[in-house]
């Protein structure tokens, strides 16, 4: 007897064999013909009985939901849509699923919006979006893996808890070990840190990039691959709470390498999941094709997912410094009003998504990779450019997205970077070990941060960062 995944099996010829097949019932049809899934693919498996032999009781608990351990004939199909099908000789039902408590949740046969599928998060990956969701989420995780470790990179694990603000945004979960109703205070009543667990203030990290540097300037080059954390109260389709960043460095590599890597990884993850993850990249592609019916025609995207997919990896992506961009904005005409909602202001501003939007989906109509920002509105670590007023920072813009990669190559001269601290007012004590990297072999390095949810929305097509992530974390929201 042979014990086979049901994705193996599908393509199996070993016909006549008797297999064995676990997996949930998602429909029983005319007391015969029962479709199990075991979430090792998008397909169900045809499982035909034989209702004269199989005692009552037995029929009666083949029930959607229900865990079933099936032993039967590998046979050529003729009837359904799968090639081969299974032969019941016995059947044990495993657990149980009362069909009036499932009828209240989202395992009953119907379609639930994907907002009601996210009340019941424990249950949804029952269902085929979730499933093909999550399996090219783990296959995209593996697909990151594989690059890095091709090109000679070390994975390295950098701190969850953490004294800096990674990103000087102030955007932070605290950690503390105090009890909040009553915690040790100094004279002038202010919270006692230093009788705190780590005898400081700490919070969860915002990025792991800090640290990865200090580890790109002994290895050469690094890839962290964590959760990160931003306190941020932005309700959007496109963030998180906690999310998980990518987040390359690179030794001896300036901005322009630093694009290079960033998009020859992206069109790697891509290529990757088209070819391993066909059967769930066209059940998703029907998916996204039935919900772009559902919109305005001016809102429809021109391509399906699959052409997107492929488009993103033949095509050089744009490269367009942010000087570029704001003069093509203004000089742009988005719709019928012929007006930004945001208008562009003066060069120094930070761009609005729909700005993004606006250059990726209607000007260059491919991703764009924006470079030389304004140095006040970018993070203190950037590399400052000879003008003094931009520094070598890049973010990737991608369509239906926007920002998916954050990125620079980073301020390597100890003095520029004590100064621009200064400036920010950022402790240089808090960072000695930061500053240390600067004083000891210091050279060019870049690096950049990799949204994986933002990457898992584009492969998918799904709309929502919630919807990519087993449970999402977002204000107001940790229910499981
Ligand atoms: O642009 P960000 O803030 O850059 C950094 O954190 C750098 N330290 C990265 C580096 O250079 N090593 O974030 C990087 C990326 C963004 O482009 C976006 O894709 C994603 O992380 N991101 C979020 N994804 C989901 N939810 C949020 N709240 C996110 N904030 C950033
Ligand atoms: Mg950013």
């Amino acid at each position: 007897m042979i014990k086979l995944k049901i994705a193996e099996l599908l393509s199996s010829d070993q016909f006549l064999q008797e297999v064995e097949v676990n997996g949930w019932v998602r429909a029983f049809r005319s007391n015969r013909f029962i479709a199990v899934n075991d979430g090792s693919t998008i397909n169900n498996l045809q499982c035909v009985i034989d209702f004269e032999n199989t005692k009552e009781e037995t029929l009666k608990r083949i029930n959607i939901g229900a865990a079933i351990k099936v032993v039967g004939t590998l046979k050529e199909s003729v009837g359904s849509q799968q090639s081969v099908e299974v032969e019941v000789k016995s059947i044990e039902i495993l657990g149980d699923a009362n069909p009036e408590e499932v009828k209240l949740t989202i395992l009953s046969p119907k379609r639930h919006s994907l907002e009601k599928l996210r009340e019941q998060a424990h249950l949804r990956i029952r269902t085929n979006t979730f499933g093909a969701v999550m399996r090219v989420r783990s296959k995209l995780s593996f697909a990151v893996h594989s690059y890095f470790q091709k090109n000679n990179f070390h994975y390295v694990n950098t701190p969850i808890i953490t004294g800096s603000d990674a990103e000087g945004a102030g955007e932070m979960f605290k950690v503390t070990s105090f009890d909040l109703k009553n915690p040790p205070k100094n004279e002038d009543g202010s919270i006692d840190y230093k009788k705190d667990f780590f005898g400081k203030e700490t919070n969860l990290t915002v990025s792991g990039q800090l640290e990865a540097e200090t580890y790109a300037l002994g290895l050469g080059q690094v890839y962290t691959f964590g959760p990160t954390f931003r306190a941020e109260n932005s309700n959007t389709s496109r963030h998180l709470a906690e999310f998980w960043m990518i987040e390359p460095e690179v030794a001896f590599c300036d901005l322009d390498g630093n694009m290079d890597l960033a998009e020859d990884f992206i069109k790697y993850v891509v290529k990757y999941v088209l070819e391993h993850c066909k059967d769930d990249l066209e059940f998703l592609d029907k998916r996204h094709e039935e919900e772009e019916k559902s919109k305005p025609q001016v809102e429809r995207s021109e391509m399906s997912l699959l052409k997107k997919l492929e488009f993103v990896t033949e095509n050089n992506f744009k490269r367009v410094s942010y000087t570029e961009a704001i003069d093509i904005l203004k000089n742009s005409k988005p719709n019928k009003k012929k007006k930004f909602q945001y208008p562009i202001e003066d060069w120094g501003t930070d761009l609005q998504s729909e700005h993004e939007r606006f250059l990726v989906e209607k000007h260059f109509k491919c991703p764009v990779i924006l470079f030389d920002y304004p140095a006040n509105i970018k993070a203190f670590y950037m590399r400052l450019n000879e003008d003094g007023k931009t520094v070598r920072a890049m973010d990737i813009l991608f369509p239906g997205i926007g920002e998916i990669v954050g990125g620079s190559q980073r301020e390597e001269r100890l003095d520029v970077l004590k100064e621009k601290m200064k400036a920010l007012d950022i402790d240089e004590e808090e960072l000695w070990w930061y500053l240390d990297t600067r004083k000891f072999g210091t050279c060019v390095h870049s690096g950049f941060g990799l949204g994986f949810e933002r990457l898992v929305l584009f492969v998918t097509g799904m709309t929502n960062i919630r919807d990519v992530i087993p449970f999402p974390r977002t204000p107001q929201n940790a229910e499981f």
